[in-house]
């Protein structure tokens, strides 16, 4: 246990507070029985495409490489059709929280913690998200890796937190689902939640989380 009181709670955005699949689950009918296929391989390609144009030191924005990687599931699943191109992309503006992610945030918020998102989203799909969502009143800040134009887990975005909202590391409990990104803030000195939501087997074990939560709602209950 870290002797250090947190401060504020940052979440992770995609896949954490929002669900990635929920544009497909709009069209799940008309997709048709690769959807499922479809949307995993939207979703890796988004990622990927954010670390190699990092390690390239290049920038491209998120909603750009959302794109990219739409077109690129589209071309290898050629049973959706592309007509959904569009809706999709409209969708993924308006992605559905987690339906954990509401209360959970609230009650961290009554206890006078400091919330705030970081993500990988460009400013205007992190807008779109909070309004869409209900939850902007609750969160202090959104940090989008727009400013330092670098993703996650490049250090220089986890430092984003600490410089704006003027406290250490270890003030901050850092919550994702993406077990890279638990990497990436547990090098950065975060105390690390992965919302583990799929059951999935754990990795980077040199940088390990504080503590493993299957949803959102187990966070007000643990002892940090
Ligand atoms: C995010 O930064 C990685 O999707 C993830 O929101």
């Amino acid at each position: 246990m870290i002797n250090v009181k947190a401060q504020a709670y940052v979440f992770d955005a995609y896949g954490t507070l929002f669900d990635v699949h929920a544009a497909i689950a709009r069209h799940r009918a008309e997709a048709g029985p690769e959807a499922g296929r479809f949307s995993e391989i939207w979703r890796g390609k988004q990622l990927e495409y954010s670390w190699t144009m990092t390690l390239a030191g290049q920038y491209v924005d998120f909603w750009t490489l959302t794109e990219r990687a739409l077109d690129y599931a589209f071309a290898c699943v050629p049973s959706v059709d592309r007509a959904l191109r569009s809706r999709l992309l409209e969708a993924y503006l308006k992605l559905d929280p987690f339906p954990d992610a509401p209360n959970a945030l609230t009650e961290l918020k009554s206890r006078g913690l400091r919330l705030a998102i970081l993500s990988n989203g460009s400013p205007r799909m992190l807008d779109a998200a909070v309004r869409g969502s209900g939850m902007g009143g609750l969160l202090d800040a959104v940090f989008s890796v727009d400013v330092v134009r670098a993703y996650k887990p490049r250090p220089e975005v986890y430092a984003l937190v600490t410089d704006s909202l003027n406290i250490a590391a270890p003030e901050v409990v850092f919550v994702s689902s993406n077990r890279w990104d638990i990497m990436g803030a547990a090098t950065f000195g975060f105390r690390p939640i992965w919302v583990n939501r799929a059951g999935m087997p754990d990795e980077y074990t040199d940088q390990r989380p504080a503590q493993v939560v299957a949803d959102l709602s187990a966070l007000p209950s643990l002892t940090l």
